[in-house]
């Protein structure tokens, strides 16, 4: 009864892992990907930020221009250059310290991942090991996210604001993220109480098959087969 239900819940963690990985690789590692995405009023580019950098798509020198992958890096830089309108030096130093944490995305979904594989390999009753993985991997998201929408609120209330006409818009990697973090619940809760209600199930059954125990029959003959003792 609660195995299919089990198996959607573990299911939810693997597509919540899948999506972290899209925004794991957000730019600069696939130039498309962003978590928030500005295109230029000055002319035809669009810059690309990401996890561990970003982009600038159809860039002077042709094609697109992305920086190295580091963990942490400058947000304000090219937006100062290409907007000229320049950033409060607050805002600016609080987007790039916050780039620091998005080293959380891989983070996130290993943990997620990890959850899946335990969900999912120990089955109904052991999975409870893989609940306790998936609430720190949610809680690692949240985190994570609540950064994300922080560090790039401020750019994107900053370039949209600024009159020179650049959209700044959130990005597939964002929403992918956002999407990850309710999917990851879900599947945590799911998996959570399918654990618990077959844990109770057994401990049932087994309270039942005991007294018969001590007549020297050894019965265990339950509702569920499946769940007796050996
Ligand atoms: C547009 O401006 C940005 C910022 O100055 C620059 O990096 C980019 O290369 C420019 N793109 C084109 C096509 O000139």
């Amino acid at each position: 009864m609660f195995r299919p239900v089990h198996y959607f819940g573990c299911f939810l963690l693997f597509v919540a892992s899948i999506l972290l990985v899209i925004t794991t690789i957000s730019a600069p590692i696939v130039n498309s990907i962003s978590i928030l995405r500005v295109d230029l009023a000055q002319n035809s580019s669009s810059i690309t930020f990401g996890t561990f950098g970003y982009c600038v798509l159809n860039s002077a020198e042709g094609g697109d221009w992305c920086t190295g992958r580091h963990i942490g890096y400058d947000v304000s830089n090219e937006l100062v250059r290409a907007e000229s309108t320049g950033f409060s030096e607050a805002a600016s130093n609080t987007a790039n310290g916050l780039t620091n944490v998005m080293v959380l995305h891989p983070v996130a979904c290993a943990l997620t991942f990890i959850s899946f594989l335990i969900a999912c390999g120990a089955g109904l009753i052991g999975s409870l090991l893989g609940v306790i993985v998936a609430f720190i991997a949610w809680i690692v998201t949240l985190v994570v996210m609540a950064v994300d929408f922080a560090a790039f609120g401020i750019v994107k209330n900053d370039v949209n604001g600024d009159g020179t006409g650049s959209v700044a818009s959130y990005g597939s990697a964002m929403w992918c993220l956002l999407a990850a973090f309710v999917i990851q619940f879900f599947g945590m809760v799911i998996v959570f109480f399918t654990c618990c209600s077959a844990r109770r199930q057994k401990n049932r059954d087994r309270a039942v098959a005991e007294p018969k125990n001590d007549y020297g029959v050894h019965q265990k003959k339950s509702r569920f087969g499946r769940w007796r003792r050996n």
